[in-house]
């Protein structure tokens, strides 16, 4: 009989004329050696066996580990590495896909190697998930944590530390008044991206806008939280060498990292991860607290004096427990490039791109916008007059539903607590994200989803008023609850004013012998693959007054 009793005792046969020929000290050693070969495949068979076990639970092997019975549907995936191949390209796509096949929209468990994941593809599991207080908390990648960014906003754990961030960045970088004070500073960033748009046209017949949205986005940035903004088109060395590192952290933090899922591939570093985030946190410092010391400079020679401030020198003037060390200030004001440079280019191109195809649709917010703006090619107090503008902010809405930046909501959340969720149990220490493409497609929520309509935002044409900002989970393209984007309201006010500058202005067509390609690539954001490339031609002469 073949039993493992059967298996050991076979191995006299091979033993034997060992010990004829060495002895008996060899035969021990023998001996030994082959029980320490048989104990290794009964232990690997054993694993193997446990991996299977574990592998067959819906959801897949990260899963398997819990007791008790689980009843969140899912896919198994691999062993081992469960559903990490579905995280390559367009991950949210297939996510929504697999979310159909396993009839799990409403909640689905996967395994992303060890990581324990749950994914909403409902709005109202949505709701549960970014409003709950026990999902607070935050994953923290590997080059999230490289790069500083546990000690900023976005990945600081839920508590103390996070909440007196957050406050201050309300207070003083994102509240009402401060955006309406900035309208200028993005008045003049768009003013120059007019005018470089112009150039390109007058050179070349064409414009590739990303370029132009990318730099203003950045500038914009720098100038509400560093006070300064760069000439990028005279070649500054600064301006240069942000612009990279912007770019390489983007691609950093943008990158799906296995070893952040299969711990056994961090000292592997094969994707280079690591080494790359390493080189490039020295650089980082050394910037911003360049930044940082002149600020200081300037508050010791002013000190008593009025001047007009910034969000560093906010920073500094923090006292008692909110007192930052620099390095968490490097954290937080670094978060704050990234966060508000890419956002507000991105959605900017979709938009333009959007109304570049569908020129009826571009005819009429030009029409709204000259009726609110008469013939003037600058606008002032647009803040006040957005009220006056529902088909552009309706644009702007089916653009965001249509190809939301963030189409799994960029960063995930972390259960702190066993929690309740659609009926099923979610242990502590489990990864929830949302598919906000998955909601923002679906044709139960959104009749019609793949047509670009922004009539269906229009109460008056039978549409509905949807706010964006985390109050109805059919359009959270900014998340919800206690995370929700801190910089919506920045955000919005830019892309508005930007659109409305871009149309009055110009009047946008497709680049000769190019067509407008919607295929995204997902990214830290998700971005057109193609730039897009225009014809803009001027609809009325620059600084004509009404
Ligand atoms: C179109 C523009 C933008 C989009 C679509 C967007 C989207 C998002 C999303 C989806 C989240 C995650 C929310 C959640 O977990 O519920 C987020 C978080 C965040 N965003 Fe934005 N964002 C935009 C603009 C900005 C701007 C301009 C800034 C700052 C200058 C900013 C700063 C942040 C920060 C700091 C967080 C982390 C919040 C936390 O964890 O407490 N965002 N954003």
């Amino acid at each position: 009989m073949e039993s493992a009793t059967g298996t050991v005792g076979g191995w006299w046969l091979f033993a034997v004329p060992m010990l004829a020929k060495q002895g008996r000290s060899s035969l021990a050693e023998a001996y030994t050696n082959l029980n320490g070969v048989v104990i290794l495949v009964v232990l690997g068979v054993i694993s193997a066996c446990a991996l299977l076990v574990c592998w067959a639970r819906p959801g897949g092997p990260a899963w398997g580990s819990l007791k008790g019975k689980l009843t969140i549907p899912g896919p198994r995936g691999y062993p081992v590495i469960g559903s990490l191949m579905e995280m390559g390209g367009l991950a949210h796509r297939r996510l929504a896909e697999l979310a159909v096949i396993h009839k799990a929209t409403s909640l689905m468990a996967l395994s992303f190697g060890e990581t324990r994941v749950v994914i909403a593809s409902e709005p109202e599991t949505a709701r549960e998930i970014l409003q709950s207080s026990a999902f607070a908390d935050r994953p923290l990648k590997q080059s999230a944590q490289q790069l500083l960014f546990g000690r900023a906003i976005g990945f600081a754990p839920y508590g103390d530390y996070w909440r007196s961030l957050r406050r201050i960045a309300a207070n003083h970088l994102f509240a009402p008044r401060r955006i309406v004070a900035h309208e200028k500073a993005r008045l003049a960033e768009v003013e120059g991206m007019l005018d470089a748009i112009e150039r390109d046209v007058k050179a070349t017949g064409w414009v590739q806008v990303r370029q132009h949205l990318q730099r203003a986005s950045l500038n914009n940035i720098m100038s509400s939280v560093f006070g300064r903004r760069y000439d990028f088109a005279s070649g500054s060395e600064e301006a240069d060498q942000l612009g990279a590192m912007v770019r390489e952290g983007f691609e950093l933090l943008g990158a799906f990292n296995w070893a952040d899922h299969l711990p056994v591939l961090k000292c592997f570093d094969a994707q280079n991860i690591h080494q790359r985030c390493a080189a490039l946190v020295p650089r980082v410092c050394a910037f911003v607290q360049k930044i940082i010391d002149e600020h200081r400079e300037r508050r010791e020679a002013h000190a008593g004096e009025s001047y007009e401030t910034d969000f560093v020198d906010v920073l500094l003037g923090l006292s008692g427990d909110e007192k930052l060390a620099d390095e968490d200030m490097i954290a937080v004001l670094w978060e704050m490039i990234f966060r508000g440079t890419d956002t507000t280019a991105i959605l900017t191109e979709w938009i333009m791109a959007e109304l570049v195809l569908n020129p009826h649709i571009q005819l009429r917010v030009q029409a709204e916008l000259d009726a609110v703006f008469g013939k003037s090619s600058t606008i002032s107090s647009f803040e006040s007059a957005l009220s006056r503008l529902p088909y552009l902010q309706a644009v702007i809405k089916e653009t965001l539903r249509l190809h939301p930046p963030g189409p799994l909501l960029s960063w995930a959340r972390l259960s702190t607590q066993d929690v309740c969720v659609a009926g099923h149990t979610i242990p502590a220490g489990t990864t929830a994200m949302v598919n906000m493409y998955a909601i923002t497609h679906d044709p139960k929520v959104w009749s019609n989803p793949e047509v670009f309509s922004p009539e269906r935002f229009l109460p008056s044409e039978g549409g509905q008023d949807v706010d964006v900002r985390g109050n109805d989970l059919r359009l959270a393209p900014f998340g919800a609850g206690r995370r929700v984007c801190p910089g919506r309201a920045l955000g919005l006010a830019t892309v508005q004013l930007w659109v409305a500058q871009l149309l009055i202005n110009f009047e946008w067509t497709a680049a000769p012998s190019t067509s407008v390609d919607l295929t995204e690539i997902l990214k830290l954001s998700s971005e057109m693959v193609n730039p897009l490339q225009t014809v803009a031609t001027r609809r009325r002469p620059m600084c004509e007054s009404s």
